[in-house]
């Protein structure tokens, strides 16, 4: 759930300061964008360093150091979090950003931001229960901060009792759990397609594309968290198939694409074919390898079965069919032209040229076109918060059906 998400980790200066180390590390394993503000004790504890390299991004602590990245700068942080996480969370930064204090970086950010906030306070059982620090806590409560309890045992001052930072794998579970889509698709089947298929030359070559699936898995993940029962049809690719799944079918041609996708059509609420199939395969396949010495060689190509085409003649009323167009040129027109030939609902368009978009990349840029011919622009996303809002549309547009 993580995957794309900006996450500020603000660390102060408690003892478990060493474990925010860890937290950073995992949430960047999960693929969040990690920016990390200290407090001034913070930095006695942990070093700024250790935090940069960890995160990858500059450290912000200081308000008044010259600006070398304006990004950091503490409204630039507090537009562009998706969630704050204050881990450890000292008495004294609790108190501050109850009061509204705003003496450093880290407090100043707190009341800039509009992002939900997590604190995880750690600190001594006698501060922690202190009627000060449990009125600080029921007051951010009480704003809609998120407060992950302190565990209970054996403290660094040496005496046992509430007050410890959870393990770092608690707080990221924490986060994670809050960005867990509702299960809006919970009862739905849906099907999608992922990667380019690869249609065989002789035994040991091929013909494909550049595809990696990452779209499709995306998306397959993202139905899947949302509650559907996901049935992933996917050509080859290195990426491992998303948790959750009811069914993944590994295909390598498109004729194999064709028929796994039939097969489970009948049943299916929502299809979204993001996989790259081939237009043409090879007439014939060589049953042994082509030899170099073979000299000059020519392919004869015929066309692929067109998948899309033929599920959107068998669709019944209320199933929904998704088709995505890559292009290179006359995007709009072509996607349009698409989606009314074969009987689409929704077509995802985007222009392979451009930066981040398209194959092989993290990000994608892209247009999704509605039947009712409205045209919406997404900026550049990665492809899970892409997926994310993709479902979205698709399923708030198609409400009465669903
Ligand atoms: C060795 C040591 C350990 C400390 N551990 C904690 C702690 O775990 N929790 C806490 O609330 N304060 C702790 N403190 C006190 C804070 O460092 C102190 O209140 C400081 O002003 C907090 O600043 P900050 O909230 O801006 O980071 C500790 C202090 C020292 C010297």
């Amino acid at each position: 759930m993580l995957d794309g998400k900006k996450i500020v980790l603000g660390v102060t200066g408690g003892i478990a300061a060493y474990k925010a180390v860890e937290v950073a590390s995992r949430l960047r394993q999960a693929g969040a964008e990690v920016h990390v503000i200290m407090t001034r004790a913070a930095k006695e504890f942990v070093t700024e360093l250790t935090f940069r390299e960890i995160s990858g991004q500059p450290v912000a602590s200081d308000m008044w150091a010259p600006v070398t990245h304006w990004n950091v700068a503490h409204i630039a942080l507090a537009n562009l979090a998706d969630a704050f996480l204050i881990a450890p969370a000292t008495a004294n930064l609790l108190a501050k950003a109850a009061h509204g204090i705003a003496d450093d970086m880290l407090t100043t950010t707190l009341l800039a931001t509009p992002a939900p906030l997590f604190f995880a306070p750690a600190m001594n059982s006698r501060m922690y229960g202190h009627p000060a620090t449990q009125q600080n806590i029921a007051t951010l409560r009480s704003r809609g901060a998120h407060i992950i309890e302190p565990a209970t045992g054996h403290l660094a001052c040496g005496t046992d009792g509430p007050g410890r930072l959870p393990e770092p794998a608690v707080l990221v579970k924490a986060l994670d759990d809050f960005f867990r889509p509702e299960k809006t698709l919970a009862g739905k089947n849906v099907l999608v397609t992922a990667a380019g298929t690869v249609e065989p030359i002789d035994p040991v070559r091929y013909i494909g594309n550049r595809s990696s699936g990452r779209m499709g898995y995306a998306i397959a993940a993202e139905a899947a968290a949302r509650g559907a029962a996901v049935t992933l049809v996917s050509g080859p690719s290195s990426l491992t198939p998303p948790e959750g799944l009811k069914r993944f079918v590994p295909v390598e041609t498109a004729a194999q694409m064709r028929e796994a996708v039939l097969a489970v059509f009948p049943a299916i609420d929502i299809v979204i074919k993001a996989a790259a199939v081939a237009d043409y395969r090879p007439m014939t396949v060589a049953p042994n390898k082509i030899k170099k010495d073979a000299g000059e060689i020519t392919l004869r190509l015929e066309k692929n079965p067109d998948i899309l085409r033929e599920l959107g003649q068998r669709k019944q009323p209320g199933q929904i069919l998704v088709g995505f167009a890559a292009e290179t040129e006359n995007l709009l027109a072509y996607a349009q032209s698409k989606l009314e030939k074969k009987n689409l609902d929704f077509i995802v368009a985007n222009d392979v040229t451009k930066p981040g978009a398209g194959f092989n990349t993290e990000t994608n840029l892209a247009k999704l076109i509605a039947r009712n011919g409205t045209v919406e622009e997404f900026p550049l996303l990665s492809k899970r918060e892409l997926a994310a809002r993709l479902l979205d549309r698709i399923t708030e547009k198609n409400k009465a059906e669903l």
